[in-house]
């Protein structure tokens, strides 16, 4: 039976742009192509690559009453997200995500957060009612929210697994009671820790700090395309990436850290699990887009049979 999983995070509308280059302080460039919006946030791609992988996704987010909010709910009910848990604010426009896109795909985001900044204890509390086997969260909504998630998950006894971006270095860590799975990419792990996971020894080094100031069963380090880095406390394993031409890297993350829970909860295995996120994260990045970037699970086992 397909394990149910609470999602609880951040839905934007993205505005996409590719640059050439980064432009320097009081340079106005042009863009060297398109520009399109489209449907994002972290939890929002999340619970879409949950969805997607065959698993059941509940959602608890907050979208302004505007026509970007419609657009949002719209698409998760057709993806088959339970959206009974996301609300409508009166006051707060949708999320919006400026994403800077530059050659070989990597990104820059800036994010009025909008709705997402209200959604609250309460919210939280109430999408527990959907009785689901684990529960997901992100950094991008306020951090009484995701305490209480990690409180409710913990009094529950449920797996609680955290992508830590974007990474708030202010954020109390040791208030997530206890974590399953703690994923940050490189760049959150340096904010985080102090430490850039560049070698073998700084990725051990940069776990042992997080399981200091977290009960975390599992680390795993987001490298991009250097694939991932598994911790248990004890063991380490760096586990190799698909090679792949990258041509957008938003939303990779986030299906990598949502592919990681559904085959972490199907399995019980994190190192297969981890190889299963990694052929996720290497097929979204070839994909133009957020959330419409993210794999189905049909399309995942095609390229893992491909690749081998
Ligand atoms: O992780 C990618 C996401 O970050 C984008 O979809 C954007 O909305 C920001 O939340």
């Amino acid at each position: 039976m397909s394990k149910r999983i609470l999602v609880t995070g951040s839905s934007n509308i993205d505005l996409m742009l590719s640059t050439p280059y980064i432009p320097a302080p009081g340079e106005t460039m042009i863009s060297d192509g398109a520009y399109a919006f489209t449907s994002g946030g972290k939890g929002a791609n999340t619970a879409v690559a949950v969805s997607n992988l065959g698993a059941e996704a509940v959602f608890c987010s907050r979208v302004g009453d505007d026509a970007y909010g419609d657009k949002l709910l719209e698409l998760f009910a057709s993806k088959g997200i339970d959206t009974r848990f996301i609300r409508v604010d009166r006051l707060e426009q949708t999320g919006l995500a400026v994403v800077l896109l530059e050659k070989g795909g990597t990104n820059r985001i800036v994010v009025y957060p909008g709705a997402n900044k209200k959604i609250n204890e309460s919210d939280i509390e109430a999408a527990f009612g959907a009785y689901p086997d684990a529960v997901m969260t992100q950094f991008e909504i306020n951090r009484e929210a995701i305490v209480t998630a990690a409180r409710t998950a913990a009094y529950e006894g449920l797996p609680f697994f955290v992508d830590a971006g974007p990474a708030d270095p202010e954020f109390p860590l040791g208030k997530l009671e206890r974590v399953e799975v703690f994923s940050p990419n490189e760049n959150e792990t340096e904010i985080l820790t102090g430490i850039r996971p560049n070698s073998l020894d700084n990725c051990l080094r940069a776990s042992m700090a997080l399981c200091s100031k977290v009960d975390i069963r599992y680390v795993v380090l987001k490298l991009g395309a250097r694939g991932c880095y598994v911790y248990d406390g004890k063991y380490c394993d760096l586990i190799s990436p698909f090679d792949v031409n990258a041509v957008d890297t938003t939303a990779a993350g986030d299906a990598f850290t949502a592919a990681l829970a559904v085959e972490y909860l199907n399995s019980g295995d994190i190192i297969s699990a981890a190889r299963f996120a990694n052929a996720v994260g290497a097929l979204t990045v070839t994909r133009p887009g957020s959330l419409a970037s993210i794999p189905t699970r049909d399309e995942v086992a095609d390229f893992i049979a491909r690749r081998g």
